[in-house]
């Protein structure tokens, strides 16, 4: 089933055409990475469970937009994106993070097998990311350039910085600005180094690779508060995962703090300013139009 309203087929073929390809590649890259048997058990549990792969499929649409086709680097980037996000999901689930049975449809990583597994699970797909960008990027200054994105983002002064504000605003009043420093951070730095990433591995020039990180910024900002929205409107089952932790959790979020009707408009507005930035690509960047349209009403 669709995860997104009033989508246009061919988005909606495109989307899946992606997606498919990000998970043949993690496929094909764990089969042939050497690794302990158990963990290959985990490690499958987690990144085959059945995700949106927007960060990764959006690495793949920009490495397109600028080259006029997906190459291997690419993919390697995407596979990578998507093996951070992931890790960066099982360890947000563990009891000392946001505490939660429920991740794309399933049990939790902790809940399925153990903490100590789940913790070393995300080390290992943390630090497989950065392997595979090492081995399989066919030039060694892209790759370069593609870790040091990646730890850019993921790092202290991004996701980390992001997650630890998250926890440390529980049970307080929150401010706009202490919510936009956490979803900046959390989250749309991973969606701009995904644009990166793609932009990158396309050959993309400066101008061409500041617009598309714009756009990943405005779309990842966009994709946070829409969670946000998600968490207090969807159904755990709808979402794959427990509605209605947020309020639970005493979550800063951006309906509590400027209200569900703000979120909404919020998210739309950062929608069409993603689209503005897509100007200078013509009718080439329509697939990114539609998904940064799709964003702000996707139900899951
Ligand atoms: C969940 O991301 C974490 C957030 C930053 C909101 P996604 O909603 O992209 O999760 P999956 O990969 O589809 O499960
Ligand atoms: C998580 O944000 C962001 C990450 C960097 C993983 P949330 O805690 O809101 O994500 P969900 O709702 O659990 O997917
Ligand atoms: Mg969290
Ligand atoms: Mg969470
Ligand atoms: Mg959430």
């Amino acid at each position: 089933m669709s995860s997104y309203n009033k989508l246009n087929s061919d988005f909606d073929t495109q989307l899946h055409q992606k997606r498919e390809l990000v998970n043949n590649t993690i496929n094909q890259l764990l089969a042939s990475l050497p690794m302990d048997h158990e963990m290959k058990e985990v490690l499958s549990y987690t990144l085959q469970s059945p995700g949106k792969c927007i960060r990764s499929v959006l690495a793949l649409w920009c490495c397109e937009l600028v080259s006029g086709q997906i190459n291997r680097n690419a993919e390697i980037a995407a596979a990578a994106i998507e093996m951070v996000h992931t890790y960066s999901l099982v360890h947000d689930d563990l009891p000392a993070m946001d505490d939660d049975d429920l991740r794309r449809g399933r049990l939790t990583c902790h809940k399925a097998f153990d903490e100590a597994t789940a913790i070393l699970a995300g080390d290992a797909l943390l630090t497989l990311a950065f392997e595979i960008l090492a081995n399989e990027i066919d030039e060694p200054a892209v790759a370069v350039r593609l870790i040091r994105e990646l730890a850019d983002a993921a790092g202290p002064a991004g996701m980390i910085a992001g997650q630890l504000a998250d926890l440390k605003a529980e049970n307080t009043a929150g401010t706009k600005e202490i919510l936009e420093y956490i979803h900046k951070n959390k989250t749309a730095k991973m969606f701009r180094c995904a644009a990166a990433m793609g932009a990158i591995c396309g050959g993309a020039n400066q101008q061409q690779l500041s617009n598309l990180c714009e756009y990943g910024v405005k779309i990842g900002l966009g994709f946070q508060i829409a969670d946000d929205i998600l968490d207090v409107s969807a159904s755990s089952e709808q979402l794959g995962k427990t509605a209605g932790k947020d309020e639970k959790a005493g979550k800063a979020t951006y309906p509590t703090v400027v209200g569900m009707e703000k979120s909404i408009q919020l998210a739309k507005k950062l929608a069409d300013e993603a689209v503005v930035v897509l100007k200078p690509f013509g009718e080439k960047a329509d697939t990114l139009r539609q998904l940064a349209s799709a964003l702000p009403k996707r139900t899951k």
